[in-house]
């Protein structure tokens, strides 16, 4: 463990765990809307979009639970500038996939905090007329922490309202690679 960090809030273990519950969940719920697709396109109208950077690690295991064909759509997006912990106001940094109508689209984000970041992506991506649209997040904080609300169909685990880095969440950049969702010592919270 890095010496920056100060306690683990979810294991690797925990962590593989769930995602494969969740995968197979997801990859039951796809298979019943792509069953209902009239074009009869089955995987080739599944999108899967993470919300980058921090969506990353998290999207790279659960799309190796999905045994279905899906395409990958990317969207950046950042809140957090620097050494910030506090959302800045939700800045598009990339441009969205643009041709999701009809589309079964899951939108992967790391965790979901106010709500402003995946607010703004789930309405954008809404008003594509997609034929579905899922959002899933590895971590949930507490709904003391929502200045929007938001739909979220998946949850990984629900935190407290820490700061946390791991399994691609940053602090001012750094220790997306840690394997766990840790807290930071608070003398590195400057
Ligand atoms: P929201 O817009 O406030 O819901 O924030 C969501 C975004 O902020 C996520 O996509 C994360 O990238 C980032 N974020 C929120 N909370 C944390 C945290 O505890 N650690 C690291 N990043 C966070
Ligand atoms: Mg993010």
């Amino acid at each position: 463990m890095h010496a920056d960090l100060e306690r683990t809030l979810v294991t690797r273990e925990q962590i593989a765990f769930r995602v494969s519950e969740i995968g197979r969940q997801l990859a039951a719920d796809l298979a019943v809307d792509m069953a209902g697709d009239r074009d009869g396109a089955g995987g080739e109208n599944v999108v899967i979009i993470p919300v980058m950077t921090g969506a990353m690690v998290f999207t790279a295991d659960l799309i190796r639970q999905l045994p279905i064909k899906l395409s990958l759509g990317l969207v950046a997006v950042s809140s957090y500038p620097g050494k910030s912990m506090e959302s800045k106001g939700v800045k598009i940094a990339s441009e969205l996939p643009h041709d999701l109508a009809g589309k079964h689209v899951v939108i992967v984000d790391d965790i979901l905090d106010s709500g402003q970041t995946l607010g703004v992506v789930r309405e954008l991506i809404e008003r594509q007329k997609p034929a579905s649209v899922r959002c899933c997040v590895l971590l949930k904080k507490p709904e003391s922490a929502r200045k929007r609300h938001v739909d979220v169909e998946y949850v990984g685990f629900e935190i407290p309202d820490a700061f946390v880095v791991g399994y691609g969440l940053d602090y001012d950049g750094y220790y997306r690679n840690h394997p766990e969702i840790a807290t930071l010592k608070l003398d590195v919270l400057k």
